[in-house]
């Protein structure tokens, strides 16, 4: 069929037509900056930051399958490779992506790394981090900004070189996929003063929170962090560890044990997060099991420890126990978190903290996180 050009009066029609769709247009656009302009006016009050996403590449609607970003902040390399291996072998390749934020300079490959999924997977602009420090947060922000990148990156988990899956991908993917909430473990912190007067008025102390490191985030709340020009640099100033006491050090040391003792670490996305007016959008606790050591005494002044998994103690109803876990108790808020995705009950943990080389293992042989994992023990990846 060949295609004739219309008469010259359904062409008036059809260019009348043109220009009515062009007049409209402007004049929709116009109402939207209108609109746009006194929403802004509105987001200006002091407490709300709502920050958005100042590159565009990054506001553009994304269709396909959906990624669990896993980013891992570790000190090296990674001990437990093995049994991430074959946590990642048993998922679709679409479905999952790894970045790495490791010492500057570190390249994961076949000579330190038993799993392929990790090779080439460092980030390039990693800095020197000192655990306690803002260096920590800003790695954090560094593997949350590379994975933003690729907008099939919908969800961003945080973890450390100590971390294990509990469940196999399928079940972790559907878990977090399925809740439209971030989730970050946040309470108020009422007493231990790491709170810095100093910090006002940029950060208000109503807005003082403290949590886990280890959270699980929506794109949206991921974009915030790394856009966040505000807080980060108060924390940078006024959001440090107190060296431990030392009198051979001098003055100096006897002068910073008098500053705020602060971990920036268990504060800043908390806190960012609730300046930002985000709270109702998260849910209030982690999905990263950590098992506190109570009996560690106060002469070290770093508090609790978390409990290191070993092989001995990390059995299948010790597993069974941690997966049953369904709820949270916030003592300093009196509030009992009853763990849900997408307001369905859900165990609380997908992951746990600390796990040696022999744990990990272990749950590779109880076949945790593949059915597989019987053969994957005996014959490792080369
Ligand atoms: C993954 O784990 C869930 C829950 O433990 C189980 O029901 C499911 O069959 C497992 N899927 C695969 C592919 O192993
Ligand atoms: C969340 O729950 C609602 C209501 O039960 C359901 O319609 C929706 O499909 C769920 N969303 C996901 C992503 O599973
Ligand atoms: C708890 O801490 C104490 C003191 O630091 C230590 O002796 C003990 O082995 C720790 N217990 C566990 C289970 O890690």
């Amino acid at each position: 069929m060949t295609k004739k050009s219309p008469p010259i009066a359904a062409r008036h029609v059809i260019w009348f037509g043109w220009k009515l769709v062009i007049i409209l247009s402007v004049a929709l656009c116009v109402v939207a900056l209108l609109k746009l302009h006194s929403q802004s006016d509105l987001s200006s009050s002091p407490s709300i930051i709502r920050v958005r996403s100042r590159r565009p590449s990054r506001d553009i609607i994304f269709s396909g399958p959906p990624k669990i970003a896993f980013l891992f902040l570790v000190r090296r390399s990674l001990p437990l490779d093995f049994l991430w291996g074959s946590f990642f072998e048993n998922a679709d390749a679409g479905s999952f992506s790894i970045y790495i934020h490791s010492a500057p300079g570190f390249v994961f490959d076949d000579s330190n790394t038993k799993s392929h999924f990790f090779y080439g997977r460092q980030l390039r602009n990693s800095i020197q981090v000192a655990w306690g420090e803002s260096s920590m947060i800003q790695a954090e922000r560094l593997l949350l900004g590379e994975a933003l990148e690729d907008p099939a990156n919908q969800r961003f988990v945080l973890l450390s070189d100590s971390c294990v899956p509990l469940y196999n991908f399928s079940y972790i993917y559907n878990y977090l996929m399925a809740s439209p909430r971030s989730f970050v473990d946040s309470f108020l912190d009422a007493k231990e003063g790491r709170y810095n007067p100093k910090m006002s008025p940029k950060i208000p102390k109503n807005k003082w929170r403290k949590g886990s490191q280890w959270i699980a985030l929506v794109r949206d709340h991921a974009e915030v962090i790394v856009d966040d020009e505000i807080i980060f640099p108060v924390f940078k100033k006024l959001c440090k560890r107190r060296p431990l006491l030392d009198a051979s050090k001098g003055k100096m040391n006897a002068k910073l044990q008098k500053q705020h003792n602060c971990i920036p670490d268990e504060h800043y996305v908390q806190t960012l997060l609730a300046m930002s007016g985000l709270e109702g959008e998260l849910e209030r606790r982690t999905v990263t099991y950590t098992s506190w050591n109570l009996s560690a005494t106060k002469m070290e002044t770093k508090g609790w420890h978390p409990t290191t998994f070993t092989y001995a103690n990390s059995g299948p109803e010790k597993i069974k126990e941690i997966k049953s876990i369904n709820h949270v108790y916030y003592e300093t808020e009196y509030r009992t978190e009853w763990c849900r995705s997408n307001s369905t009950s859900v165990p609380c943990f997908l992951f746990a903290r600390k796990f040696s080389q022999g744990a990990a293992m272990r749950l590779l042989g109880e076949g945790v996180v593949s059915r597989f994992s019987a053969s994957a023990l005996l014959d490792p990846p080369p």
